[in-house]
């Protein structure tokens, strides 16, 4: 079968906001579907970033007195190591403030004025004139219009859930300062949609659930209202082309950013952002929660195809999280933040659990923490795991870590699951993962009936050949289980593939027996909850409640991978930077340009070149560099490069090396050395 082509994006979270178990319900279905598509052969790209522009990221960013910039820097780093604690495999995570985004977002734009479908209108707003700006819905407070209630914000009504605009509220005041906001009235750019009635009349149902297009064809009932896609200074944000101090409205450069990712991840590998998203056989899925259709299944179709790009293909959307049957409540202690969640709890119970109750519909999900609790422990750990445990380590202790060939009543029950993967496949394609779950908790059902049925710890003392074969059947029906349930326990599938030696296990490893072979030691696969944690997670998260938009610490994150012992996710994700440096730590490294003036390989390693460099100084230092596997000797011969000068002299085995050359690994673990790009004085220094 040809190879699938296709691009899945999660919706990009909020650069300020901490991540929650909410936000949770569709990275992880997204990963579980996209890792699926991998394990089928097929050429999937999962891309997603932080979305970094508006503003609440100014103002949060004024609050702590540092730039936006900073802010989403810091935001950025804490985010990526939280998804990669829960084995979120993105292909690239980037940000929507990207070069790349801006060029995107501009080209659109520019392409749209061009055919004449931005218009302009004058908007009345309310303006603070303390802050300075103009104050978007969730920074306007007063009185409700329709039930009195006081201090509500200016997008509806918390105590009898009117909507209104921020014009509306009665003894209105600046969220940020407290002062008294006036009218004012600026113009502002807008994307007509009405002329895409008939366009999007018929793309919607054609590219969503029918619940999510009955609901947005409700719309359809007046005159579509055109977007406002512009935004006044101050706004942090991407400058409108043409126009003097206005910004776009961050909801138009946030699913740029989808492509602006793309792209990145494209040129990294020497492709082109077109080569995907233009062409036809590729298939882009979003994933996106019901809160956020209006943007995915409006204005981004007519944004795109008026640009003169694709539409995605499908947008996949699901419903909220609610917690013990409820809305995630904050004073409840059920507004879990993933940080707080990996402090407690291992990531994959929750993957496990997730993909326990996730049929790919729009309906709200419950995390019930009870039923959670007995999950993971009854079927992950106690039956799925067990097989493993019991059957890996009498095979070690009595067996000589010896597989054999499989007894018959195995080698008949692995024939009969096999029969049933085209349909977990299927199940897998629909995101429906509940179902696969079903197949995986029945299978285990029965392997675990039929080790208990052969009682292989009594077998052993009479006949050790017939224990081997019942045992390579038990951990033969195991490893099947394992390569089902890979999509969803990424780590634990790794783990699995170690005992037994294998490569990444892809679907078609599921067809192959794995007899006659030694398996290495049993590693922990899986822990049991102890409702305990559960308990002190929830206690965690009403403490939590006034810093609940705290972002992982670096400590939380070593603490939670801790719990997990996990080794890191397979995604290739940007690798996080180093804690930071002061001007002065930096000060302190003498770089300066060397020209190579000897370079030859090093007799009994793989790794070095001996190269002689010269700074300056009367003799050349003598710096041993392990990119051996990127460069010939002769190619580096009479170039410059960068070199650390003052480096404590290191003794090696071959010599004193003096020095260190800079280079770059590139994605592909390649060397690339730094060099100016104009010859330089050799010694000249760099800052
Ligand atoms: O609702 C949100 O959290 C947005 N940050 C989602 C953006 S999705 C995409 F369009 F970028
Ligand atoms: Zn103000």
């Amino acid at each position: 079968m040809e190879k699938r082509k296709i691009v899945v994006t999660s919706a990009l979270p909020y650069a300020n906001g901490a991540l929650h178990l909410g936000h949770l319900v569709e990275y992880l279905q997204t990963d579980f579907w996209v890792r699926y598509q991998k394990m089928m052969g097929n050429d999937c790209v999962y891309v997603c970033a932080d979305d970094t522009h508006g503003t609440p990221i100014m103002i949060r960013a004024r609050k702590e007195g540092i730039t936006p910039e900073a802010l989403i820097n810091r935001s950025y780093r804490a985010r990526v190591k939280e998804f990669q604690a829960f084995e979120v495999g993105f292909d690239l995570y980037g940000s929507t403030n990207c070069d790349e985004n801006r060029a995107l977002s501009e080209g659109i734009y520019l392409r749209l004025k061009e055919k004449g479908l931005i218009s302009r209108r004058p908007v009345e707003q309310l303006y603070c004139e303390t802050c300075g700006m103009f104050l978007p819905g969730r920074f306007v407070k007063g009185t409700c219009p329709k039930c009195g209630a006081a201090d509500q914000y200016g997008d509806g009504c918390e105590v009898c859930n009117a909507t209104y605009t921020a014009g509306e509220l009665k003894e209105p005041y600046c969220a940020v300062c407290g002062g008294k906001p006036v009218m004012r009235q600026s113009e502002q750019l807008f994307f007509e949609l009405e002329p895409f009635r008939d366009f999007l009349r018929a793309w919607i149902p054609a590219h969503t659930d029918a619940a999510t297009a009955g609901k947005l064809l409700e719309w359809f009932n007046e005159p579509l209202r055109g977007w406002n896609i512009s935004r006044d200074k101050p706004y942090f944000g991407f400058p409108i082309p043409g126009e003097p101090d206005k910004y776009f409205y961050v909801w138009l450069d946030a699913p740029v950013g989808y492509m602006a990712t793309l792209e990145r991840w494209a040129k990294a590998r020497g492709e082109t952002l077109e080569a995907w998203w233009q062409d036809p056989k590729t298939e882009i899925y979003h994933f996106i929660g019901k809160d956020i259709v209006r943007f995915h299944c409006l204005f981004w179709p007519a944004l795109l195809e008026n640009a003169g790009y694709r539409t995605p293909s499908q947008v996949f959307v699901h419903g909220f999280l609610q917690v013990n049957g409820e809305k995630m409540s904050k004073s409840k202690g059920t507004f879990i933040s993933a940080a707080t969640y990996l402090n407690f709890l291992p990531a994959q119970a929750l993957r496990f659990y997730y993909a326990c109750k996730l049929n790919g519909s729009v309906d709200d999900m419950d995390l019930n923490l009870q039923d959670f609790t007995q999950r993971v422990n009854s079927d992950l750990v106690g039956k799925i795991t067990n097989l493993a445990s019991r059957g890996a380590q009498m095979i070690n202790k009595n067996c000589g870590g010896k597989l054999g060939q499989m007894d018959a009543d195995s080698r008949a029950l692995l024939g009969t699951f096999r029969k049933q993967l085209p349909e977990v496949l299927a199940a897998y394609e629909r995101r429906d993962f509940c179902r696969v779950m079903v197949f995986v908790r029945a299978w285990a059902d029965q392997a675990n009936q039929l080790f208990d049925a052969k009682m292989p710890w009594k077998l052993v003392k009479e006949d050790v050949e017939a224990t081997r074969a019942v045992l390579t059947g038990t951990l033969n029906l195991f490893r099947l289980m394992a390569i089902v349930l890979k999509p969803i326990l990424p780590v634990y599938a790794g783990r699995v593939e170690a005992l037994f030696g294998e490569a990444p296990y892809q679907f078609a490893d599921a067809e192959r027996d794995v007899e006659a072979c030694t398996i290495s030691a049993y590693d922990h696969l899986a822990s049991r909850i102890d409702p305990k944690a559960i308990e002190a997670m929830i206690a965690a998260s009403r403490e939590n409640l006034k810093a609940s938009a705290k972002t992982l610490s670096e400590k939380d994150v070593k603490k939670g991978i801790r719990q997990l012992a996990t080794k890191p996710a397979e995604a290739v994700f940007p690798e996080p930077l180093a804690p930071e440096v002061s001007i002065d730590d930096f000060a302190k490294l003498d770089l300066r340009v060397a020209t190579v003036v000897a370079a030859e390989p090093v007799d009994g390693s793989d790794k070095l070149l001996r190269l002689q460099l010269d700074i300056g100084e009367p003799r050349p230092r003598n710096v041993f560099a392990g990119i051996r596997k990127s460069y010939a000797p002769e190619a580096l011969l009479g170039r410059q490069v960068v070199m650390v000068a003052n480096l404590a002299p290191r003794k090696m085995r071959f010599g004193v090396s003096e020095g260190m050359v800079v280079a770059g690994t590139d994605a592909d673990g390649s060397y690339c050395v730094m060099q100016p790009l104009a010859p330089m004085t050799p010694g000249a220094r760099l800052h």
